[in-house]
């Protein structure tokens, strides 16, 4: 969700001006999901690397963190959103862990669509975590024994990236899992992405050909209807 800062800056607002307005495109592209019928919807709203930043930035995201808790989860939640906040939690205040953790049980039930909201999160940490459970639990390291533990094991691997606010970076997103993702990347800037944007990210997905290391030729072979994109 890239370009926040941008935003503001064009409005002669302060960062966290557009973080705010960040939660406004959030609740708006959750919407769009819901009705593109899109099951899984993963957004970076903190990264490991974020601490970094001026302290009333990092103070001001976890206080819309906290925010967004109180204020949001019930509208997601009667819109029958599973939400789940895959990140290191060991630094984070009680009060918004605590909030997580009721948004995780309220809407543990629901079926519609899992929005993870990834915070203090990074890929890096994400893989090693995984790895150090794995040998904690005696396994033998091999792609399934990390990939049943990463943060984001309840979901399948993402078919589509989008980056937003015309860069062209992962930046430590999700880097095992996005090893077959298709990429796009758009300049629109994070606040002002909505149903339309989306509606643009879907249309060249469909365009995309999914090969996942074959040749197209196999794929006419086959026909299998999960392996084409958009079928
Ligand atoms: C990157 O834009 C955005 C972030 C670091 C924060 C994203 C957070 C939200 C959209 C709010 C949702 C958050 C919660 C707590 C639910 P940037 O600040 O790097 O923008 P810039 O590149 O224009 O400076």
């Amino acid at each position: 969700m890239d370009g926040n800062g941008r935003w503001a800056k064009k409005r002669f607002l302060p960062r966290v001006a557009g973080h705010k307005q960040g939660v406004e495109a959030l609740r708006r592209t959750v919407k769009a999901c819901l009705d593109a019928g899109i099951g899984v919807l993963s957004v970076f709203a903190f990264s490991s690397e974020n601490w970094a930043r001026p302290p009333e930035e990092v103070s001001g995201l976890m206080e819309l963190m906290a925010l967004a808790l109180s204020r949001e989860v019930a509208g997601l939640h009667q819109q029958g959103v599973q939400i789940h906040f895959p990140g290191d939690t060991s630094s984070l205040s009680k009060r918004v862990v605590e909030g997580q953790r009721k948004a995780v049980e309220l809407t543990a039930g629901n079926t519609a669509l899992v929005l993870n909201v990834c915070f203090n999160y990074g890929g890096r940490w994400d893989v090693c975590q995984a790895a150090a459970r794995a040998q904690a639990q005696g396994e033998v390291i091999t792609e399934q024994a990390i990939a049943q533990r990463l943060a984001l094991a309840h979901v399948p691997d993402p078919d589509l990236f989008i980056r937003t606010g015309g860069e062209m970076r992962v930046s430590n997103f999700l880097i095992w899992q996005m090893a077959y993702a298709e990429m796009y990347f758009s300049d629109v800037l994070w606040p002002d992405f909505g149903a339309k944007e989306l509606s643009l990210a879907l249309g060249a997905f469909r365009q995309r050909e999914r090969r996942f290391g074959l040749i197209s030729e196999q794929l006419d072979a086959t026909a299998a209807p999960d392996v084409k994109a958009g079928t």
